[in-house]
């Protein structure tokens, strides 16, 4: 299609979103927003954006912060590798954003899809984003079926994400492409009536618009069980840092035990485990069961809060913390919900 960047720089000119992170030229600030946006909807991720750019303005802050810090700026947001990644991409920069596609590609956590929009947005190189929104909108306006999951598929948009680039005006296309996405060309009922592109969309045509992209696998979504239990000792409480190989990497969390099937409020205290630390204190149950899907995990918790005397050193791996404090550590966002009565 000879004119499809034009059409669409145009219904930019349009519907152009007013977002902090547009107009700015500033690699770093843009780094940090398409971070923040990888996983995230720009409706939630604008006040994040904001709050973070205020206390690490720059390359240098963000170096020189603590990893509980960053994380802090992050709680809520999830995929917190994200953040680790960012922390540490920061302190290898010796206090300079890398100005090649090269040395932005290079860094930590910044992919092909993150370094073409940094590298568009700032410095107006010719590199097409291909994100969810990329692929929705071309393969419906081009009418292809291979799908976007595998190598063929992911080789085919990109190329043709490349062909399509006006390279005179990159950074807006790239905005424009994902704007259209976001706003016109939506998942589940796209504006088709009011779409620039009607006359010529292949999916609008043929009646395929709600079957693609298509998609080869679903992902596999895996089932886990956690009882967490807070620990009150006198107007202390204990937290546990987490630190596997595993979901929310640096993040707090109270005592939790994880299991193979749900075990019910009514069977907690019956448990060997729990005679076994807790003796014949009783739980009380704060919130639960509460599901929690994550990409690829659905969780399901339960939060109880017990209270033992001042002498018991019992938990293993875990910092003492005054429950006055608490606000100072960073929760994953589940652990926020649970204990919402303490919390708050
Ligand atoms: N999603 C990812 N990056 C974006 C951006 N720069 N503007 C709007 N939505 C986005």
């Amino acid at each position: 299609m000879k004119d499809f960047s034009s059409v669409l720089l145009s219904w930019y000119g349009s519907h152009k979103r007013k977002l902090p992170w547009r107009d700015i030229k500033d690699p770093y600030q843009i780094w940090i927003s398409e971070i923040i946006l990888q996983q995230t909807r720009v409706a939630q991720g604008y006040d994040y954006f904001l709050r973070f750019i205020k206390r690490f303005p720059n390359v240098r802050t963000l170096a020189a912060a603590s990893q509980d810090e960053v994380l802090k700026y992050w709680e809520g947001l999830g995929y917190y590798s994200r953040a680790r990644n960012l922390h540490e991409a920061a302190q290898g920069m010796g206090g300079v954003f890398p100005s090649s596609y090269q040395g932005v590609i290079a860094l930590k956590g910044v992919g092909e899809y993150t370094a073409a929009a940094i590298c568009s947005f700032a410095y107006n190189m010719p590199y097409a984003v291909v994100d969810g929104n990329v692929y929705r909108v071309l393969a419906r306006v081009f009418g292809v079926d291979k799908p976007i999951d595998s190598t063929e598929g992911k080789k085919y948009f990109a190329a043709l994400a490349q062909q399509l680039l006006d390279k005179k005006r990159s950074g807006d296309y790239n905005q424009a492409i994902m704007d259209f996405g976001a706003l016109q060309c939506v998942p589940v009922n796209p504006v088709c009536a009011q779409c620039p592109f009607v006359r010529r969309c292949a999916a609008h045509k043929t009646g395929r618009v709600a079957l693609l992209p298509i998609r080869r696998n679903k992902t596999k979504v895996s089932a886990r069980y956690f009882s967490y239990i807070y620990v009150r000792q006198g107007s202390f409480t204990w937290l546990h840092k987490r630190d596997k190989k595993d979901i929310w990497q640096g993040l707090y969390e109270p005592l939790l035990w994880e299991t193979k099937s749900e075990i019910k409020p009514a069977s907690l205290q019956k448990s060997a485990l729990w005679k076994h630390i807790f003796g014949n204190r009783t739980p009380r149950l704060l919130s639960g069961p509460l599901r929690h899907l994550l990409s690829h995990q659905i969780l399901c918790a339960y939060f109880y809060e017990v209270t033992v005397p001042d002498h018991i050193r019992v938990v293993d791996g875990c910092v003492r913390v005054p429950q006055k404090e608490l606000q100072n550590y960073a929760f994953p966002r589940l652990v926020q919900k649970g204990l919402v009565s303490v919390l708050n």
